[in-house]
């Protein structure tokens, strides 16, 4: 048995979480492997939208189980949140929710130094979704962190103080940035003790073992591939590793136990936050992306920057990724254009360019299209791919085409049910 990867190709909220709600039924794990509260999956079924942020998309079918691996940062006030909003639901957290022991912990002061830090950066802030995931991150790489097995250790108080005692130090150095550190700690502390009633396991032993038992797993990324520490655009990116060879890492998965890899992309192209987004629309047709989409953040409310779908940014991501499949969401909000376009290529210092280039942030940009049909028909009410208007087969068969990847799944409204699958 091999470990499926299912991840966003573009600078997230391509729609993660309603594809992992609709594979899940075919898995018997579904496994964060990076990020943290910084994500906002959305699912929809039966009438009701839930935002998961930390809690894998698995967690509302009974007979499948949930993990946070080892890659993911948690924190416990939004964790515990998460957990009473899903309080109605009757859901067996303790037999169904497992936590890795190796996951790293947002502490009060690491959300305080991720707003301390963008204030800092005035009009080149990141745009941060301010839940601490960078200062997180830097504290496990910096060889500070705490971790979930932690919780459990008798001095864990002591190990806490010294971390928080070292953040308000760096916090000093900043001018002007007044806190309730006493208040932020009792919600914490409170999200703690729930988090203590989970299953804290080595998640790397449980899903290993998993796989010789031949249970199926399915790996859920968070951000996109345009926010990849490393293959994104830095510094405008979060903190990890969002590809799939975080999912090795993330887990503990070897790379040869990687299976499908399922990448996931709008039908068009959205950002949220700043740094560079080549195809970006500032014009009418940005706007109407925005109103139809209903882009505004899961996580945060902020309105997404909206453009049209960039070949370039998506053929580099399919490649850094090793995609194998495809699903395109949110079909059904192109349905008003007479034309819908498509970047081939870009155009700078006037040579065609077809590779993403380093320096994306300081380039000047001339992106080049390609203009198809729409279908200008509603979407919403179809549910087979085979009665699609030919319009949307065409623009579907053109980027199988141009990606060289087999678009499988295609999505025209938020519910389960509007999936067409090909
Ligand atoms: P994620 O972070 O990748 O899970 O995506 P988000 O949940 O942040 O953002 C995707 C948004 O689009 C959510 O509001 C979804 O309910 C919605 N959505 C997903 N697929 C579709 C679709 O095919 N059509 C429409 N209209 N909305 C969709
Ligand atoms: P999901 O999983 C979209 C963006 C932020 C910011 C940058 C760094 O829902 O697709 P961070 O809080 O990580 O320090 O922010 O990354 N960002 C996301 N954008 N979807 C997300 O997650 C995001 N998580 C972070 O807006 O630009
Ligand atoms: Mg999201």
């Amino acid at each position: 048995m091999k470990v499926d990867v299912l991840l966003g190709l573009q600078w997230g909220d391509e729609g993660k979480g309603k594809v992992v709600d609709v594979l899940t039924p075919k898995y018997n794990i579904i496994a964060r492997f990076q990020g943290g509260p910084n994500a906002g999956h959305t699912l929809e079924f039966e009438g009701i939208k839930h935002v998961l942020h930390t809690i894998p998309s698995g967690i509302f079918r009974p007979e499948v189980l949930n993990l946070v691996g080892n890659g993911v940062v948690i924190d416990p006030v939004i964790f515990k949140g998460e957990m009473d909003k899903l309080a109605p639901f009757n859901i067996n957290f303790q037999e169904r929710l497992f936590i890795s022991k190796k996951a790293h912990l947002i502490l009060p002061t690491h959300k305080l130094l991720d707003a301390a830090s963008e204030t800092s950066k005035g009009k080149n802030k990141i745009g941060s979704t301010l839940k601490g995931i960078g200062p997180t991150y830097m504290d496990k790489t910096g060889r500070n962190g705490l971790r979930v097995g932690d919780i459990f250790s008798p001095n864990f108080k002591e190990k806490y103080d010294a971390l928080i005692e070292k953040h308000l130090g760096i916090l000093r150095h900043y001018d002007d940035f007044s806190y309730d550190l006493k208040a932020l700690e009792k919600d914490w502390m409170e999200g703690l003790e729930v988090l203590k009633t989970l299953k804290a396991v080595d998640s790397e032993h449980f899903l290993n073992q998993a796989l010789l038992a031949g249970k199926k797993i399915l790996a859920e990324g968070a951000q996109g591939t345009m926010l990849d520490i490393d293959f994104g655009t830095y510094p405008f990116v979060t903190s990890s590793n969002t590809v799939t060879a975080g999912t090795c890492t993330g887990l503990g998965i070897a790379p040869n136990k990687i299976g499908d890899v399922i990448g996931i992309f709008k039908a068009y192209c959205t950002r949220v936050g700043s740094g560079p987004f080549p195809t970006e629309l500032l014009d009418e047709v940005g706007e109407e992306i925005r109103r139809e989409g209903r882009e505004f953040g899961a996580t945060t409310g902020r309105p997404r920057r909206c453009g049209w779908i960039d070949l370039v940014q998506m053929r580099y991501a399919i490649m850094i990724n090793g995609v194998t499949e495809l699903s395109m969401m949110k079909a059904d909000i192109l349905s008003i254009f007479d034309e819908i376009k498509v970047c081939t290529h870009y155009i700078i210092n006037g040579e065609k360019v077809v590779d993403f280039p380093f320096d994306v942030n300081d380039l000047e940009i001339e992106p080049v299209y390609l203009s198809l049909p729409g279908w200008k028909t509603d979407l919403t009410e179809l549910r087979s791919y085979a009665n699609a208007p030919k319009e949307l087969k065409d623009y579907v068969t053109y980027l199988e085409k141009e990606l060289n990847v087999p678009i499988n799944v295609v999505s025209v409204g938020p519910d389960r049910e509007q999936t067409l699958l090909k």
